[in-house]
C-alpha cells in the first residue's frame, strides 16, 4: 500500500514537474516570438495615418530633429569640461567626428530596415521582426528615454534661450525679463542657483501645504503648445518645422561666416589638451547633438515612396549636420581660447566676446527657433513608438485611437506631453541628456545587431537600401556605440544610476502587465 501511494506521489510531482517545465518553456517562447514584417506592413497600411511627406521633407525633419541645444549649448561643456568629464579642446572637431560615425553606421542600419519596414515605430518594430518581444518591449521603453527624456533635455536650454531672448527687450515688465528662478527651474536646479548666490533657497521658494513650488512654466506653456500643433496634424508639423529650420541653419551660417574672421589659429594649440579621455568623453557628450536622424524613420507611415525617401531622409539630414557640425567646432575652438568658452551659450558668447552683439542677438533668437523645431519633432517621435506599441497590445487599447478629423493619435499625443511636464519637474539639462545618450546608444546597438540577424534569418526579404560591407559595417556601429557608452560611465553619477533603475521598471511592466495583454489578444485572435 506504501509502494502504491509512493508511486501515486511521484508520479503526481512529475506532471506538475512537466507541467511546470511546459509553462517555463511557454514563457520564454512567447518572449522570444517575432513579428512578420509583412504583417507589420500591412498593419502600417491599414493604420489610418495620411502618407503626405516627400524626401526634402525628412530631410527637414531630420534637420529640425537634430540640429538643437547640442550645438548651441551642450558643445561648450564638450569642448570645455563640465565638473564630471575633462573637455576635448580644440580636438572637439574629432570628437564630432568620432561622434558622427557611430551615428553613420547606425543611420545605415535604421535606413535598410525603414525602406524594408516603412511602418511608425522604428527601432522597436525592427527589433520585434528579429528578436522578439520582450526586446521589442524593452527599445521601445528606451525610445522613450531618446525621445521624452531628450525632449525634457531641450526643453530645459529652451527656457534659458527664451530668457535670455527677453532680456534684450529692457521695456518688458521684470517679471517677465528676470522672473523668479522657481517658475523657470526643476527645484533642484533652483535650489543649486540660489546656494550658489548665496541664498537660502527655504527663504524664496515658496510652498504649498509644506511641498515646495518649483517649476518651469515655459517648459510647460510650450509643451502644451507642442501637443496642439502635433495633433492639429502632421503636415502643418513639418511645415512649421521648415521655416524653424531655415532660420537656424541661417543664424549658424551667419555664425561661420561672420567667426571665420576671428579665428585666431594659436587657439587651437594645444590641439587635445585632456588627450583621449577630452576626446572619448567630447564625443560621448556631443553625441546628443547628433540624436534626432533616427526620428525620421518613425514617421515612415506618413512617407510618399518610403523605400526610396526614407534612406535619403536619414543619411541626408546626418551629413548636412555633420559638415555643420565641424564647421561651427572649428570657428568656435579658433575663436575662443578653451578656458573662456561659456558652457551656457557658447556660441553667441563667442561672438559678445568678438564685440559682435548684434550677431550674439540673432543667435539666440535662432536658438530658440531651433530648439522648438527640436522639441515638435522630438515629441512626434515619441508619439509615433507609443502608437506602434499600443497597436501591438503592450499599452491600452485606448491609446491606439485616432482623431477623427486631424487623422493623428491625439490621445498618446496628450499623455505625451503630461509626461514631459512630469519630468520637467524633476529632471535637469545634463542628467536629462546623458540619460538620453544612454537610451539612444542602446537602441542604435540592438538595431544594428538586428540588420545582422534579418540577414540571416530572411535573406530573400526585399531590402530597397542595404548596408555596404555587411557585416564589417553593423558591427562598427556596435563597437563605436558601446564603446563610447562603457566609457562614460565611468565618469558620470545620477545618470549611470537612474539608467538601470528605468531598465528595471520597464521590465516589471511588461512582466506585470503587457506580456499578459499579448496573451489575452492572442486568446482572442
Ligand atoms: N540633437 C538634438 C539637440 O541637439 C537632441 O537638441
Amino acid at each position: 500500500m506504501k509502494e502504491i501511494n509512493n508511486n501515486l506521489h511521484s508520479s503526481c510531482e512529475e506532471k506538475f514537474e512537466i507541467k511546470e517545465v511546459g509553462a517555463l518553456n511557454k514563457f520564454v517562447k512567447n518572449l522570444f516570438k517575432t513579428k512578420n514584417p509583412d504583417e507589420m506592413i500591412e498593419n502600417a497600411n491599414k493604420g489610418g495615418l495620411e502618407k503626405t511627406l516627400g524626401a526634402f521633407d525628412l530631410i527637414i525633419l531630420g534637420v529640425g530633429a537634430i540640429i538643437g541645444s547640442g550645438i548651441f549649448t551642450v558643445v561648450g561643456i564638450a569642448a570645455a569640461g563640465s565638473p564630471e568629464s575633462v573637455g576635448a579642446g580644440p580636438a572637439l572637431v574629432l570628437s564630432m567626428i568620432l561622434a558622427s560615425l557611430a551615428c553613420v553606421f547606425s543611420a545605415m542600419c535604421y535606413s535598410e530596415f525603414a525602406s524594408m519596414i516603412p511602418a511608425a515605430g522604428s527601432a522597436y518594430l525592427y527589433t520585434y521582426a528579429t528578436m522578439g518581444e520582450f526586446l521589442a518591449w524593452i527599445v521601445g521603453w528606451v525610445l522613450m528615454l531618446e525621445y521624452l527624456v531628450g525632449y525634457i533635455a531641450v526643453v530645459n536650454a529652451w527656457t534659458g534661450y527664451l530668457i535670455q531672448f527677453l532680456k534684450g527687450f529692457p521695456f518688458l515688465p521684470a517679471f517677465i525679463t528676470n522672473p523668479p528662478v522657481w517658475l523657470i527651474s526643476d527645484y533642484g536646479s533652483a535650489v543649486s542657483i540660489l546656494s550658489k548666490q548665496g541664498i537660502d533657497p527655504a527663504s524664496v521658494i515658496p510652498t504649498f501645504a509644506g511641498i515646495p513650488i518649483s517649476l518651469n512654466l515655459p517648459a510647460i506653456l510650450i509643451t502644451i503648445f507642442m501637443a496642439g500643433v502635433l495633433i492639429k496634424g502632421i503636415k502643418e508639423s513639418t511645415n512649421m518645422a521648415g521655416i524653424m529650420v531655415i532660420i537656424k541653419l541661417a543664424v549658424i551660417a551667419l555664425f561661420v561666416f561672420t567667426g571665420a574672421f576671428y579665428v585666431k589659429p594659436e587657439n587651437w594649440v594645444p590641439f587635445a589638451p585632456n588627450g583621449f579621455e577630452g576626446i572619448f568623453m567630447g564625443a560621448f557628450i556631443i553625441f546628443f547633438a547628433y540624436i534626432g536622424f533616427d526620428a525620421i524613420a518613425t514617421a515612415a507611415e506618413e512617407t510618399k515612396n518610403p523605400q526610396k525617401n526614407l534612406p535619403i531622409g536619414i543619411i541626408g539630414s546626418l551629413a548636412v549636420c555633420t559638415i555643420v557640425y565641424v564647421l561651427v567646432g572649428l570657428v568656435l575652438t579658433g575663436m575662443v581660447p578653451i578656458n573662456q568658452i561659456d558652457t551656457h551659450a557658447p556660441i553667441a558668447h563667442a561672438m559678445r566676446l568678438a564685440g559682435q552683439d548684434w550677431v550674439a542677438g540673432l543667435i539666440s533668437l535662432g536658438a530658440l527657433t531651433g530648439l522648438t523645431s527640436v522639441l515638435l519633432v522630438l515629441m512626434l517621435a515619441g508619439t509615433r513608438i507609443l502608437f506602434a506599441m499600443s497597436r501591438d497590445n503592450y499599452l491600452p487599447s485606448i491609446l491606439k485611437s485616432v482623431h477623427k478629423k486631424y487623422k493623428t493619435p491625439h490621445i498618446i499625443t496628450i499623455l505625451t506631453a503630461f509626461v514631459c511636464i512630469f519630468g520637467t519637474l524633476f529632471l535637469n539639462i545634463s542628467t536629462a541628456a546623458e540619460l538620453c545618450n544612454f537610451g539612444t546608444f542602446t537602441s542604435f546597438i540592438i538595431v544594428c545587431v538586428a540588420v545582422l540577424i534579418l540577414r540571416k534569418t530572411d535573406p530573400e526579404r526585399k531590402r530597397p537600401f542595404k548596408v555596404p560591407f555587411s557585416p564589417l559595417f553593423p558591427l562598427l556601429g556596435v563597437i563605436c556605440c558601446a564603446g563610447l557608452m562603457i566609457y562614460s560611465m565611468q565618469f558620470l553619477t545620477t545618470s549611470r544610476i537612474l539608467f538601470p533603475l528605468w531598465l528595471g521598471f520597464g521590465i516589471l511592466i511588461y512582466l506585470t502587465y503587457s506580456y499578459k495583454k499579448q496573451r489575452k489578444s492572442e486568446n482572442n485572435e
